[in-house]
């Protein structure tokens, strides 16, 4: 199939890399030229893992190819999928602008008097409120008569694993209202649900809701997780020893139930904003997730809060390192990282930050210029420091070498938002160690220093 894809984002050129991959011919157009000439040149403007080599055999193949337009391709397309951006708006609920643009530009293509056969298909897979595909479908309706059909597919791949996301869905959920937009989409989804993966068929409006209702619930484990290990904390308990005992009620299981310094990215806390807007728009509260984002806006000083109480008058000129900006591993993107939020609060403290990333550091950089000092390797980041702070739990950080850590460090004092370590065998290093919710042996060091 000839497949257009507008907005190539993380979703965007996902999307259409891996649909490439599986025989269809595919344009992703995207509005920001800078963008398209980095793809044209053969690179990525973002960091995911195996997507590179996708994108370069599939441009191989002449089956992936890159545009700031989009009439061209749209000419011979069959589908064309939306995946711009749907940032939080001022009053919280999603701001469809760049969604409406695009409408507006594919009612221009197709009152151009084209001479389509078929209809086109205009997929919405951009996360946009219950309502936006009736609203889409109108607008087009008033803007031409030519023959199109639109239908709801929200995406929920994973930075850091999107291209596996993609490639081996757990389920691919479509709203439709028509047999014509159904059978299409089965057709282009059947290579990725061949082992027996679901095809789930709704309306718009349940599909637009699932996609909500899924990161609403995302986000409430994780806040559920952070309040109670806020708790165990208070009351000399163990996080980790109170997951492992509940994880294994096949009810609750394991997943999404680790604390750390608050949830962020580049979804879950627009959505759980845009749900919230919705309800109330709906005149009612979702005081659930209210809760959920208000634990999670408490959570991202939990750091800060530890290292304040720490340090005490002794905090302003202080320098700490930072291990991970980025808001998980395995991704450069850093939209509402914690430890932006951490960085913010520490700089208004007077401290010195040392940070590492292996994948964000560009974009730290483009926000903070010379007011971070960035550091190439993890131990760069540690020399000369009175802390350690790791906000993001990158694969690198979990088994370092502690010796050398303590003689990089001025002080060896770690705050563990990942609670990647143990805090018994930290401790036998000489490290005063803070984690989340862990129970943490008092007093400093017990072995004596290398040196
Ligand atoms: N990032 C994720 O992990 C993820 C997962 C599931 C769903 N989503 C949803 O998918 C959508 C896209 O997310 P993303 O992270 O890929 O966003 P992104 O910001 O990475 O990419 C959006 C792209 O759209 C382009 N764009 C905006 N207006 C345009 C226009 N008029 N014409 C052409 N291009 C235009 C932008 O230049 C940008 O490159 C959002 O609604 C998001 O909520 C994201």
């Amino acid at each position: 199939m000839r497949i257009v894809v507008i907005g190539t984002g993380y979703v965007g050129l996902v999307t259409g890399t891996c649909l490439a991959e599986s025989g269809n011919e595919v344009t992703c157009v995207d509005k920001d030229a800078r963008k398209i000439a980095v793809l044209e040149s053969g690179r990525l403007p973002i960091y995911e893992p195996g997507l590179l080599e996708l994108v370069q055999r599939n441009r191989k193949e002449d089956r992936l190819h890159f545009s700031t337009t989009m009439s061209n391709a749209l000419e011979k397309a069959r589908i064309v999928f939306i995946c711009v951006g749907t940032p939080q708006g001022d009053d919280g609920s999603a701001d469809l602008g760049s969604v409406w643009a695009v409408a507006d530009e594919i009612a221009d293509y197709l009152n151009r008097g084209s001479s389509r056969t078929t209809p086109l298909l205009i997929v919405l897979k951009s996360t946009v409120p219950v309502g936006t595909n009736r609203r889409l479908q109108e607008r087009l309706s008033q803007r031409t008569q030519n023959r199109f059909d639109v239908a709801s597919n929200p995406e929920f791949l994973k930075e850091g694993s999107a291209v596996e996301d993609f490639m081996k869905p757990d389920r691919v959920v479509v709203g439709v209202r028509t047999r014509y937009a159904e059978q299409t989409l089965r057709d282009l989804y059947a290579p990725f649900l061949r082992t027996e993966r679901p095809f789930l068929v709704m309306t718009p409006e349940s599909a637009e809701m699932t996609k909500y209702v899924a990161n609403a619930m995302l986000a409430t484990k994780i806040s559920f997780i952070n309040e109670m290990a806020n708790l165990c904390e208070r009351m000399g308990a163990d996080i980790n020893d109170v997951r492992r005992g509940i994880g294994h009620d096949v009810r609750i299981g394991f997943q999404f139930l680790f604390p750390g310094p608050g949830w962020g990215g580049s979804c879950f806390p627009k959505d759980v904003q845009a749900l919230i807007a919705m309800a109330r728009a709906n005149g009612m509260s979702a005081r659930i997730v209210e809760s959920v984002l208000a634990v999670n806006e408490a959570q991202k000083r939990v750091l800060g809060n530890k290292i304040r109480a720490f340090y005490g008058d002794s905090l302003k000129g202080k320098t700490l390192a930072v291990w991970g900006l980025s808001f998980k591993p395995r991704t450069d993107d850093i939209r509402e990282a914690p430890s932006l939020v951490l960085i913010e609060d520490m700089l208004r403290e007077g401290v010195a930050l040392r940070v590492h990333d292996p994948e964000a550091m560009n974009n730290v950089r483009a926000i903070y210029g010379d007011r971070l000092i960035y550091c190439d390797r993890p131990y760069g980041a540690l020399e000369g420091s009175d802390g350690l702070v790791i906000v993001t739990e990158w694969q690198e950080f979990r088994n370092p070498d502690f010796e050398l850590m303590r003689r990089l460090m001025r002080q060896p004092v770690i705050f563990d938002g990942r609670n990647l370590y143990d805090p018994m065998a930290v401790r036998e290093y000489g490290f005063t160690y803070f984690g989340i919710g862990r129970i943490v042996p008092e007093g400093p060091a017990s072995r004596s220093s290398p040196d």
